[in-house]
């Protein structure tokens, strides 16, 4: 098989691996693979950086999917079409829910589709939920490594600022379709807001693949602003659990 054009992987590259751990931002690739064995860099092209590790001898791929539904959506087609049946995103979120903290985990059960590019894999009536042993495991490694974690619903939105009713936007306009769409989600008991959790477990249960969701918090309702602290936090946190889910994973052979 050639190199694929996106992610400029051969299958030859990515060694087997059938496990693939996902952050949004090609920075935290090279952080996850420093965390499991052997990790070591594999290709680069656009925001698609991808790294090989190791965990509990098994060849895992960390690739990034960029930010948002589209881009996510052709790193998961490519890493398939190379073998890959497991997907785990590791990401960061902003809190809806007032007992959220900032650097606790959520681990997403089913996402609201505000993503756009899940539609283009099944009707808006399809359900994007994750796999269920990929949330058990999630939560294990969660208990086991004693970062504080929520389980449940995550909005995944096709935009930062107005699919977020962020007050930090250029504009400060929400159209009228989105205007009240956050405390309305509140309302309704949905944890968090992200961009790629909808698209991920929407394509990945129609094509018979499995995938999972964990993000650290990196703002809150009463903090809307991102700090260099904060994304640090979330981060270690979401990988912590997101790489001791995946020895989790193997070694119960879910
Ligand atoms: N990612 C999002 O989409 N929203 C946030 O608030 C933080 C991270």
């Amino acid at each position: 098989m050639p190199r694929l054009y996106h992610l400029g992987l051969s299958e030859r590259e990515i060694a087997g691996a059938q496990i693939a751990l996902l952050p949004g931002d090609p920075a935290r690739v090279e952080k996850i693979a420093r965390m499991a064995e052997r990790g070591r860099f594999v290709a680069s092209h656009r925001e698609f950086c991808t790294w090989l590790g190791h965990i509990k001898d098994r060849p895992v791929v960390i690739t990034s999917t960029g930010i948002g539904g589209p881009s996510t959506a052709i790193a998961v087609e490519e890493l398939a079409q190379l073998g890959v049946r497991i997907f785990l995103r590791v990401g960061t979120t902003g809190a809806l829910q007032h007992h959220i903290n900032m650097g606790d985990v959520v681990i997403t059960t089913g996402a609201v589709r505000l993503d756009g590019a899940s539609a283009h894999y099944a009707p808006i009536e399809y359900p994007a939920v994750a796999d269920y042993n990929l949330v058990w495991a999630l939560v294990e490694a969660a208990q086991r490594l004693k970062i504080p974690y929520h389980v449940g619903v995550t909005c995944s939105s096709a935009t930062f600022y107005p699919g977020q009713e962020r007050s930090d936007s250029f504009s400060q306009y929400i159209i009228r379709d989105l205007r009240g769409t956050k405390s309305e989600w509140q309302r309704l008991g949905v944890l968090n807001y992200e961009m790629e959790a909808a698209t991920l477990l929407t394509m990945c249960s129609t094509l018979g693949l499995r995938a999972g969701c964990v993000c650290g918090v990196v703002d809150t309702p009463t903090q809307e602003q991102i700090t260099p602290e904060s994304l640090q936090r979330a981060e270690i946190h979401a990988i912590q659990v997101a790489v001791q889910a995946t020895e989790i994973f193997l070694d119960k052979q879910l």
